[in-house]
């Protein structure tokens, strides 16, 4: 029997370093849910299609081969239709324009029957909004990863940082700001904690810790 592991929260929790190392541990796959919104956000950007066309980004989503491939550095790389798109999808213009392509219901119901189907053929570590509460209701383990605002801010500036992608302090605030809300408020399948989720709040506490309280939790120590 394959295991779920499901890491819900808004944007800049941690979840994405968190969920990483916890499936490294455990020998699990990864899935950044996420990134498949970035990617599809991506393309419908290149393809210079109109946020309101909700018909075609629907269609879209059907047609493009959106894949995670873990390089040979064990680093996960995000391809469409066949090119790598890992450094694009976390352009500021992809971030600002994910939410809105995100609540597509039609969207939706296509990356949810391929997140599932990864499931239900390896034990998986999945993070993402919705996957305790939508995508994997049965999953094994549950956690829901917040921070404060500020903090989430600065995590995100800092991880740009790193990237050496430029930004400014105030748009990410801003954008994180309102792409939590639409996340919160979207018809299908919002930001939400499932009942059955650990709530941990990640604020002052690093990411080791959070990782250990994680693995004890799922060991059952
Ligand atoms: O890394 P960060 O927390 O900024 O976000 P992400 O995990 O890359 O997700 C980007 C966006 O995709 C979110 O703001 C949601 O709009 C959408 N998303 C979603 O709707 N459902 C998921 N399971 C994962 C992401």
């Amino acid at each position: 029997m394959f295991v779920s592991v499901a890491i819900d929260g808004p944007a800049g929790a941690g979840k994405s370093t968190v969920a990483k190392i916890v499936a490294d541990r455990l020998g699990y796959l990864y899935v950044d849910t996420g990134a498949m919104y970035r990617a599809l956000t991506w393309k419908v950007l290149q393809e210079g299609l109109p946020f309101t066309e909700e018909e075609e980004i629907v269609r879209l989503a059907h047609d493009t081969d959106i894949e995670l491939k873990y390089d040979d550095r064990q680093q996960l790389r995000v391809f469409c239709d066949g090119r790598d798109v890992t450094r694009e999808i976390r352009q500021h213009q992809v971030s600002q324009n994910v939410s809105q392509v995100a609540r597509i219901p039609g969207v939706r119901r296509r990356m949810v029957e391929l997140q599932r189907q990864l499931a239900r053929t390896r034990s998986v570590v999945m993070d993402g909004r919705d996957i305790g509460s939508y995508v994997l209701p049965d999953a094994r383990h549950k956690f829901f990863l917040t921070a404060s605002l500020d903090e989430r801010v600065r995590r995100r500036c800092q991880q740009l940082d790193e990237q050496n992608i430029p930004f400014d302090p105030e748009a990410i605030k801003k954008e994180i700001k309102e792409r939590d809300e639409m996340d919160r408020s979207r018809a299908v399948a919002p930001l939400v904690k499932a009942p059955d989720a650990r709530l941990i709040d990640t604020t002052c506490q690093t990411i080791d810790q959070v990782v250990e309280e994680i693995i004890t939790v799922i060991r059952g120590e």
